[in-house]
């Protein structure tokens, strides 16, 4: 079996590179320094021969929702069209818990997770989405992107991170045993509060940003898992966090 890791290189791409080659399973990495841009289509069509499965765990630093949009639909474009020409049989994508439910959020990143969903489902190879909750280890990523004016401020709305390896076994499970079609979602062992779960995470860190607790706009069971999900087992690394 072949596999094209589109963002091989990335965080969750080169711990999957490294689990499916263990698995003994070759795996060809597509990102812009291995020469391939899957925006503009440069190298992909020489990549993707004899490749079996695609699974995209690209990101773009655009937040903004035309940016975000155009890269995640516009990748799933290409690898789609040049995929087919290549005979791809499955392509994976890792998505967010919570995107395209509705109520979730009119954060531009996450629209233009929408759209890349929306555009695998409707795309000519069988898809497989996985979609997991935010990774333990980007917490304190969240936290900054939350920082106005030297203030952490956060809904108290519910947030169940996961340990990323637990992500990266999923999507090699995709690889190696799902039928195409699926939808899978994961999540960590426990619920917290988003504001609860800064503060403790800041002071884990001697971070002594305040954490203001603010209204959501959105629903505060948006980015949660609402019906059927994998449940990891690894526990976030800070203890005694109240849980949800
Ligand atoms: N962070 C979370 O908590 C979380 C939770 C759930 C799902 N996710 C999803 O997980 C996915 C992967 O995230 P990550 O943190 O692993 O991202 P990352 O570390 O930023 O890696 C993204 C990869 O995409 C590649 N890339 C960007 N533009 C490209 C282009 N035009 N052509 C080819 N490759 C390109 C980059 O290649 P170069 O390195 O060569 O630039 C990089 O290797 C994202 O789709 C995200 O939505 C994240």
């Amino acid at each position: 079996m072949k596999v094209f890791i589109a963002g091989g290189r990335g965080r969750v791409g080169s711990r999957l590179a490294d689990n499916l080659e263990a698995k003994g399973i070759e795996v060809v990495p597509g990102g812009l320094e291995d020469g391939i841009d899957v925006i503009s289509g440069k190298g992909l069509a020489e990549a993707l021969v004899g490749v079996d499965t695609i699974v995209n765990v690209l990101n773009t630093p655009r937040f903004d929702a035309e940016g975000a949009i155009s890269f995640f639909e516009g990748a799933i474009d290409n690898l789609t069209a040049e995929g087919r020409r290549a005979g791809v049989r499955h392509h994976i994508v890792l998505s967010i818990v919570g995107v395209g439910e509705g109520d979730a959020s009119d954060i531009g990143y996450y629209l233009g997770k929408v759209a890349q969903e929306k555009a695998v489902r409707s795309g000519p190879i069988p898809a497989t989405i996985i979609r997991a909750t935010q990774f333990q280890s980007y917490i304190p990523v969240l936290a900054d992107q939350h920082t106005m004016d030297g203030k952490v401020l956060a809904p108290r709305s519910f947030i169940q991170p996961v340990e990323l390896d637990e992500v990266v076994e999923l999507l090699a499970e995709a690889v190696t045993t799902l039928e195409p079609g699926s939808v899978v979602e994961i999540a960590g062992p426990d619920r917290f509060y988003l504001d609860d779960l800064f503060r403790a995470t800041l002071a884990d860190r001697g971070d002594d940003r305040a954490v203001v607790t603010v209204d959501g706009q959105e629903a505060p069971g948006a980015m949660v898992p609402r019906g059927a999900y994998r449940k990891g087992l690894v526990r976030y690394p800070i203890a005694g966090i109240p849980t949800a």
